[in-house]
């Protein structure tokens, strides 16, 4: 009876042990590991810090410690879920269409239609947001208008995938509404945080 106890203990130290370990022991990637750190603090603003933090700390090289990179893997990470996302729906809508409920039909419709919508606008995003600064000189849009665009897409895709779970709940309770709420909260969580994400770069370079 006492082992398993005795185990646990085990465990624990060998954890405790570990973790001060790591803590101590410096790291030959020692960029990265600033790194991780900036893009924890910086997931600390979003609504979902966890979320954010273990979808964008494996690209930690690629951004470094700078805010505008950070924002910009964000919205590549949402782009590329939204468009698996549409692609999903699109699927089941097909195998949907033989048999499922006529309400069922069509929130998975209008939601592949909102996905597709929240596609567009975070491309379009994504694209503006490369571009910071860039056409600043030739079209004359300032660093502000360009963020601004940014943040009313971003904004819009959310709506859009909001509109998604609102189309279902009038549908009654079956194994799709609840799949597809699922995963369109997920992918909805990841927009969210994008949009924190943007919402701190332009507090910091436009006061
Ligand atoms: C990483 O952080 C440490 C301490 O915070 C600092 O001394 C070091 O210069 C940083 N390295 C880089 C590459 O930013
Ligand atoms: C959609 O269906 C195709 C073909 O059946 C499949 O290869 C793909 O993995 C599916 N994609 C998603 C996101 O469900
Ligand atoms: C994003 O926009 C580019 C053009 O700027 C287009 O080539 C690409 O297909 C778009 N991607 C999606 C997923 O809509």
């Amino acid at each position: 009876m006492r082992t398993p106890f005795i185990f646990l203990i085990c465990l624990w130290l060998a954890t405790s042990l570990t973790a001060a370990y790591a803590e101590e022991t410096p790291s030959p990637t020692n960029n990265n590991e600033n790194s991780t750190d900036f893009i924890r603090t910086s997931c600390g603003t979003t609504l979902y810090p966890k979320l954010c933090y273990t979808s964008l700390s494996r690209y930690a090289s690629a951004i470094q410690q700078n805010p505008a990179q950070l924002a910009l893997v964000a919205m590549h990470v949402t782009l590329s879920k939204s468009k698996h996302m549409t692609t999903y729906i699109s699927n089941l809508t097909r195998q949907a269409d033989y048999g499922a409920n006529p309400r069922t039909i069509s929130a998975l419709h209008d939601c592949f239609s909102n996905f597709g919508d929240a596609v567009d606008e975070i491309n379009g995003s994504v694209k503006q947001m490369k571009n910071l600064g860039v056409g600043g000189g030739g079209d004359g849009q300032s660093l502000r208008f360009q963020l601004s665009n940014v943040q009313t897409w971003m904004s819009a895709a959310l709506t859009d995938q909001e509109t998604c779970t609102d189309g279902f709940e009038d549908v009654p309770e079956c194994p799709i509404k609840k799949d597809v709420c699922n995963k369109a909260t997920y992918v909805k969580q990841h927009t969210s945080n994008a949009l924190a994400l943007i919402n701190s770069y332009a507090a910091k370079v436009t006061p």
